[in-house]
């Protein structure tokens, strides 16, 4: 067995002896259910923990996170994520977090084709061609790189608007609502990007779904 391997179970037994050291109860009380009111959507990069990076504990976080933390409505296991999220958990908040430096972005802006992944990187390719305007009126390649991050961001929380599963919710008048942030790898903060939903209002007409 390699030393890593060896090395997080040990963690493991580490972590749980400082818990009850803390409370004797922690892992019975965390075994009693779970109503966290954040579903987080995030990106699959290792530097990019969604617990740590907000803080929160175990049971605070409903957590879906893929290369590039894309919303694709034919996704399954996205689908059933927010489905469960917000049908089942009530959550109050859905956040999309993005990271500038984000390998998924990157292989978007290039050609290079890098196997099966290409198909999912297509989904991103398909946000640069919809925001090309802006994208391609930006010379330096780092500053069109972090802009594309934060665009393909602010896209998926749109995505995330455009649910059925969203819309039913603020149709019902559950208490709602939907977020993007762009985390920065080199400084440990996050950006609010301010792409707020909170009901339909402000989706195209085609997109609003009556039910
Ligand atoms: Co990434």
């Amino acid at each position: 067995m390699s030393d890593f391997y060896n090395k997080i179970l040990e963690r493991n037994k580490k972590w749980v002896e400082e818990s009850l050291a803390l409370d004797p109860n922690y892992f019975q009380d965390l075994a009693k259910g779970q109503a966290p009111p954040l579903l987080w959507i995030g990106c699959s990069d290792s530097r990019v923990p969604a617990n740590e990076i907000i803080g929160a504990k175990p049971g605070e976080t409903f957590v879906h996170r893929n290369i590039a933390n894309m919303v694709i409505h034919s996704d399954m296991n996205m689908l059933s994520v927010l489905d469960y999220a917000v049908n089942v958990l009530k959550v109050k908040h859905v956040l999309v977090c993005g990271h500038y430096g984000c390998g998924g972005i990157m292989a978007a802006m290039k050609n290079d084709s890098v196997g099966i992944i290409d198909n999912w990187i297509r989904h991103i390719k398909d946000v640069y061609r919809l925001n090309h305007k802006e994208l391609d009126a930006i010379e330096d390649e780092t500053e069109r790189f972090n802009r594309f991050v934060e665009i393909n961001v602010i896209e998926q929380v749109c995505d995330l608007a455009k649910t059925s599963i969203v819309q039913s919710a603020w149709k019902k008048g559950q208490e709602l609502s939907l977020h993007g942030w762009v985390y920065g790898l080199n400084s440990g903060y996050v950006t609010d990007l301010n792409v707020n939903f909170s009901c339909d209002k402000d989706l195209d007409d085609v997109y609003q779904l009556k039910f």
